[in-house]
């Protein structure tokens, strides 16, 4: 190593052209990699745009397909969907509408698309948690909800989904939902588990999209997710419940946000040899997108870098609202 620091120029021999910076480096990034998220909501009569997420919409189911064809010739292939049905339940979900759009889509596009499918209820109740609420009102009933997500998951699979992907960190869901799959012949469906999920402040624009805020007040005393997603100041946690699932058969893992817990994404990522996937998620892209909209960063050169950052850190996946820029913003950052 000592002989690097030699010479006149020492570590800096190795960054003086852009052909000798390229040839050395030791993390790419491709469009491959990025998987492009898909609101399609039930019951508006046209396509509306997300705050903060620019370039992605709610998107009619008419407006859905045209997107995604858009998305295939802009290179990107890997999608994951949220449904967002019109009727809200406290206990009895109807998925037939995110159904309805994963044939739609299947039909279409076929094997040219990976479809994977979010399963979590927080898009279909009342009180926008993640699940079924215990008779006092006052918490999430874990088996009543692992019973609705499975079901959910089925559904899904049954329409086409290639993955599944449940979102609600409910515990044992990775094994009810396998258990279902393959007791239907589907054993080929992917788990793809949202395992270190963080009770994180960086979802915002994400729940004006999929209409999945918490709502306090009302019939119950539950303000936040607090109870169910992991606590952002223990780490220990994550790595449990990324164990479990992966015991309980899930196929890919992953970290959620990106960023702010690049940490955990490195520790987890070289303690279990699985596929990791990371989702950058709607704050953090969007907090990109703002600056760049004071004029205070260069937004594709940011993402980029962003990218760069979570693969860096053992993600071999990354979930991002940019996917369907990827392709040209990766071009760019080479040429810059
Ligand atoms: C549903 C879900 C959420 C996200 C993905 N699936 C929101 C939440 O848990 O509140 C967040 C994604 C994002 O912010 O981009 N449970």
């Amino acid at each position: 190593m000592a002989q690097d620091l030699t010479g006149k120029l020492g570590l800096r021999r190795l960054r003086q052209s852009k052909t000798v910076r390229d040839l050395t480096q030791e993390v790419r990034v491709s469009h491959e990699q990025l998987i492009q998220p898909l609101f399609v909501v039930e019951g508006i009569k046209s396509r509306e745009p997300i705050p903060g997420l620019t370039g992605v919409y709610r998107e009619t189911p008419e407006s859905l397909l045209k997107q995604i064809q858009a998305d295939l010739e802009a290179g990107v292939s890997k999608f994951l969907l949220f449904g967002v049905p019109a009727s809200k339940s406290e206990s009895r979900f109807d998925s037939s509408f995110t159904a309805g759009q994963i044939a739609a889509i299947k039909n279409r596009f076929k094997d040219q698309v990976f479809l994977a499918v979010d399963v979590c209820l927080c898009s279909s109740t009342t009180h926008g948690q993640c699940g079924i609420l215990t008779a006092e009102n006052d918490h999430v009933d874990n088996p009543k909800t692992v019973e609705a997500l499975a079901l959910a998951a089925l559904q899904y699979a049954k329409a086409g989904a290639d993955c599944v992907a449940p979102s609600d960190m409910m515990d044992g869901r990775i094994a009810a939902i396998r258990a279902a799959l393959d007791a239907a012949n589907l054993d080929r469906t992917l788990i793809m588990s949202y395992s270190a999920k963080f009770h994180s402040r960086f979802y915002g624009p994400f729940r004006v999209a999929a209409d999945s805020a918490p709502k306090s007040a009302g019939s119950n005393s539950l303000k936040d997710r607090s109870t169910y997603q992991i606590d952002p100041a223990r780490p220990s946690d994550a790595l449990l419940s990324s164990l479990r699932d992966a015991k309980e058969g899930a196929d890919i893992l992953m970290v959620k946000p990106g960023m702010p817990y690049l940490d955990i994404l490195k520790e987890l990522s070289q303690q279990i040899k699985k596929p990791w996937a990371v989702y950058e998620v709607s704050g953090e892209y969007a907090a990109i997108e703002l600056l760049a909209k004071e004029g205070l960063i260069q937004a594709p050169l940011a993402h980029t870098e962003a990218w760069i950052s979570l693969v860096r850190a053992g993600a071999s996946m990354v979930i991002t609202y940019g996917a369907r820029n990827g392709r040209q913003w990766l071009a760019q950052r080479q040429e810059s």
